[in-house]
Parts: structure tokens; sequence; C-alpha cells
């Protein structure tokens, strides 16, 4: 993390002013903000991605997450206020991400969530290294119910093919559950109309052997 203060202007260490033009709120001087990115990479290290978040950017989803966490090094700038000066996305910016289409009080947030997404799925950040690739959205699809013990609970049991030992069985049922789910809830993602909701979505063709 680096302090903006650090590369604030004069007496106050400044690091916002009124914008141009009217309309209320501040925006980041660009003089710190360059002061601060130009000290980050001063080592000689350039980064791969200057990544500023905005809602303005490319919305981020699963296959962004993989790509971008192959990358060496990435900057992220979480702006506040009403935003930073446009010439600093001009000339420093690489990429500009969203975390969705709402707005949040300044992008510390988005960037924590950006980076808990790429870190994920780093080799050695999960304990079990299977699970990062098996979840919801990595192949398109979301994921399958999960059971534990006991096998019945109030009544609910857990679904006897999870319990039987036969792992294609297992397998293919999850594959069911996922395809079934992810037409009930986000049809969009196997390629049908999001505006058409989940009653028109087309029918699964599968008996769900959920019970709880
Ligand atoms: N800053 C404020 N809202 C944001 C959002 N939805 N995504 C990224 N950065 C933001």
């Amino acid at each position: 993390m680096h302090d903006l203060r650090e590369h604030g202007l004069g007496k106050y260490r400044q690091i916002d002013d009124a914008p141009y033009g009217g309309m209320g709120g501040m925006v980041l001087r660009p003089e710190p903000l360059a002061a601060c990115l130009d000290a980050i990479t001063a080592d000689g290290d350039t980064p791969d991605e200057v990544i500023f978040l905005t809602p303005d950017g490319e919305t981020l989803d699963q296959p962004m997450a993989n790509r971008l966490s192959l990358l060496k090094r990435i900057v992220l700038i979480a702006g506040h206020y009403k935003g930073i000066d446009q010439r600093i996305r001009d000339a420093y910016v690489t990429r500009e991400v969203s975390v969705g289409d709402y707005v949040l009080s300044g992008g510390e947030l988005p960037a924590l969530t950006l980076i808990d997404a790429l870190v994920r799925i780093l080799p050695g950040a999960l304990g079990d290294s299977q699970s990062a690739l098996s979840d919801s959205f990595q192949d398109g699809l979301l994921d399958a119910p999960a059971y534990t013990r006991p096998a019945s609970w109030r009544g609910l049991d857990v679904p006897d093919v999870l319990r039987s030992g036969d792992h294609g069985a297992i397998l293919e049922w999850r594959e069911a559950q996922r395809l079934q789910k992810t037409r009930q809830r986000r049809p969009d993602l196997l390629g049908a109309d999001p505006e058409a909701g989940s009653e028109s979505a087309a029918p699964t063709g599968e008996e769900s052997s959920q019970t709880a």
C-alpha cells in the first residue's frame, strides 16, 4: 500500500482539488498520483498492468481474473472522492476494471476484491489445489450443491449418489446439478437471453435428485 499523502503538495500535502467546470466532489490531482506511481516503479521493474478501479471499467469476471493472475506485477489505483484526473488515466493506466454495475464510495473494496480473486487462484494459495478450478464460473457453470455429515438432518437426506462411493455416478450427478442450477439462475452463462428470466429458461430434462 502506498500513501498518496507522502507525495502531497505544499504544507498541507494536498492530493485533491475541485473539478474544473464545476460539479461537486473532489478529484485526485495528477502530480501526487504520478509521483507515487513513479516511486513505485523506480526500481525498474515495469508493471504488467496499471489498473484503475472504476465503475466505468470492464466488468471483472473469472476469465479476466485468470488472465490477470498470470501476470507478475500489477499496480492498482483505488480512487476516492469524485475520481482521478483524466490525464493520469491517459498517461499511466493500462486497464480500467469495475467490480459490478453499482457505485461504491471508493476503489479500495474493488481493489481488495480483485486481489482476492487473483491470489486465490495462484498455485499454493488454496490447500486443495483442485478446488479453485472446480469453482462456480471456472468453466462457465455454477457450482453443484455441497453436503457434509450428518447424512440425515431434520428429515432432509443427503442424495444417495453422494454416499454411493461410485465416483463416475457422483461426477455425472454433479455435472447435471451444475447445468440445472445454471439454467435456472444464470441462463445468460449458457448463451440464453438473460432478459427471459428463469421462468422461461429451457427445461433441464433432468430430474433433480436433491432432497434438501
Ligand atoms: N469505485 C466505485 N465503484 C466501483 C465499482 N463498482 N467498481 C470499481 N471501482 C469502483
